[in-house]
């Protein structure tokens, strides 16, 4: 009572020289007091989805137990910044929420998404996170990484996706999600890696994705997908890694494919891919691995195989393949694996394919 007394006092003696530095200060709290309701309301809706879940054993730091009014700042960044896997800006606003591994169990539907208007990094990874992906992730506009791959997620992707357009990396893969990929994907001008495999998706690829020209990862194999590979895949300039693999695609190999010069794996294995390998193949003078196995190709292997000095692997059985081997296969010095076997090739070859025939390399011809 004295200490309180005796500071109103000194408040008083000083209120008419100090007033407009005290207005002054009034004003800056009026500005302050609007992230600090956000900021409460971010830990509100993390305790909201972790309430709901069905299993949060690691996520006890997840308490607002010692002080359950957190609404300063200096409270928030005592407790929600430092609870498990979430990490905030200087104003105490929640921008990465990485949960890999956690052992969560649940939903998302009580994840209210637009709470986090300064989300960044969005990592759930690896747990046993089901049910659909809510429509409201289309929300999370600074989004850069959204992870919830290894996951049982089903049902459709949702199309505000193509809000993300902040998006670096989109990863999906393994879970249950079917439906078709939504054409809507293309408006991610910023996503460099897109890895939706192993799920259940039917439908085409949509040409869209060839406006994705910063793309250097696009894996989507083990899906369901048909149709053909758009020829738009040729704008992808970027590409390192396309492995459209265990798909039900059809149609032929666009001669475009052969602008993707950065391409080091083109991997389109167990498909039914028919017509013939374009000659434009010998562009992709940095490919490393070409797996085309078991689909429906006709014709010889093009000669112009031979400039692709950094092929280590060439992987063609089981097509339908035929005419003679090509004489430049002696060229491709780096090869230790070459599956060539169950095809129509006129034998035998006049060349020798194995030029530096060592233990560790395997040729099935
Ligand atoms: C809450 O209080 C307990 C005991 O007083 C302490 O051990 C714990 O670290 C506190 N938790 C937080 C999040 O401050
Ligand atoms: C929260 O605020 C209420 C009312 O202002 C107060 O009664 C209560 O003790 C506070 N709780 C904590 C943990 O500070
Ligand atoms: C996930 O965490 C468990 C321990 O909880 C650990 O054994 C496992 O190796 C981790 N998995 C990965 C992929 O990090
Ligand atoms: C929850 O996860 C933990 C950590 O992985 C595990 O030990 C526990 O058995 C799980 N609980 C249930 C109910 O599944
Ligand atoms: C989600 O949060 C926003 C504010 O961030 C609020 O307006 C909205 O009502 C909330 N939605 C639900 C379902 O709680
Ligand atoms: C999610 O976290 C895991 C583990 O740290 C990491 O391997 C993975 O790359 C992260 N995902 C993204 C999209 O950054
Ligand atoms: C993006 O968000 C706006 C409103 O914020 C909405 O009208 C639009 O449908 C969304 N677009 C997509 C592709 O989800
Ligand atoms: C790329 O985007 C532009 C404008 O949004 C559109 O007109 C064009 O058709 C798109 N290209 C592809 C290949 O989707
Ligand atoms: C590569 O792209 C250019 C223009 O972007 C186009 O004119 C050319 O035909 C393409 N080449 C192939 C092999 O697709
Ligand atoms: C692949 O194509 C052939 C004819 O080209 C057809 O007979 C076969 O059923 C197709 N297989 C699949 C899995 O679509
Ligand atoms: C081949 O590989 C080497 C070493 O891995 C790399 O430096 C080179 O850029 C690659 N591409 C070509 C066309 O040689
Ligand atoms: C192999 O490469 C050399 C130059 O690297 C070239 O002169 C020769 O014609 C090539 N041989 C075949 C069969 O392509």
């Amino acid at each position: 009572m004295a200490e309180r007394k005796k500071s109103l006092l000194s408040l008083h003696v000083l209120l008419p020289f100090a007033l407009p530095q005290l207005l002054l200060f009034f004003n800056v709290h009026a500005v302050a007091a609007a992230p600090v309701t956000q900021e409460a309301s971010e830990a509100q809706v993390l305790l909201a989805w972790k309430a709901s879940l069905e299993n949060h054993s690691l996520l006890n730091s997840w308490s607002l137990h010692n002080n359950s009014n957190a609404t300063s700042r200096e409270s928030k960044r005592d407790s929600t910044c430092n609870w498990l896997g979430i990490t905030c800006n200087v104003a105490g606003r929640i921008t990465r929420i990485n949960l890999f591994n956690a052992s969560l169990r649940g939903k998302l539907d009580n994840l209210n998404f637009s709470s986090f208007s300064e989300l960044t990094i969005l990592n759930l990874s690896s747990n046993a996170l089901y049910g659909t992906i809510p429509a409201q992730i289309g929300t999370l506009t600074k989004l850069n990484f959204l992870d919830l791959s290894v996951n049982q997620f089903f049902g459709y992707l949702p199309l505000s996706l193509g809000n993300l357009t902040k998006l670096t990396t989109l990863h999906i893969y393994e879970n249950n999600i079917f439906g078709s990929i939504p054409q809507e994907i293309g408006y991610l001008r910023n996503l460099a890696e897109l890895a939706m495999y192993t799920n259940l998706l039917i439908g085409t690829i949509p040409p869209t994705l060839g406006n994705l020209t910063k793309l250097t990862t696009l894996y989507i194999y083990n899906n369901r997908i048909s149709g053909s590979i758009p020829k738009e895949i040729g704008y992808l300039k970027n590409l390192i890694n396309l492995e459209l693999s265990t798909n039900l695609l059809t149609g032929t190999i666009p001669p475009t494919l052969g602008n993707l010069t950065k391409l080091t794996t083109l991997y389109i294995y167990e498909n039914n891919i028919s017509g013939f390998i374009p000659q434009e193949i010998g562009y992709l003078e940095n490919l490393n691995g070409i797996i085309l196995y078991r689909n429906n190709l006709i014709g010889p292997i093009p000669s112009t195989i031979g400039k692709l000095k950094n092929l280590t692997e060439l992987n063609i059985f089981q097509t339908q393949l035929s005419g003679p081997i090509p004489l430049e296969i002696t060229n491709l010095t780096h090869l230790t694996k070459l599956y060539l076997q169950e095809n129509n090739f006129l034998w035998p070859f006049t060349g020798t394919i194995m030029p530096q025939r060592t233990t560790n390399k395997i040729y099935c011809i």
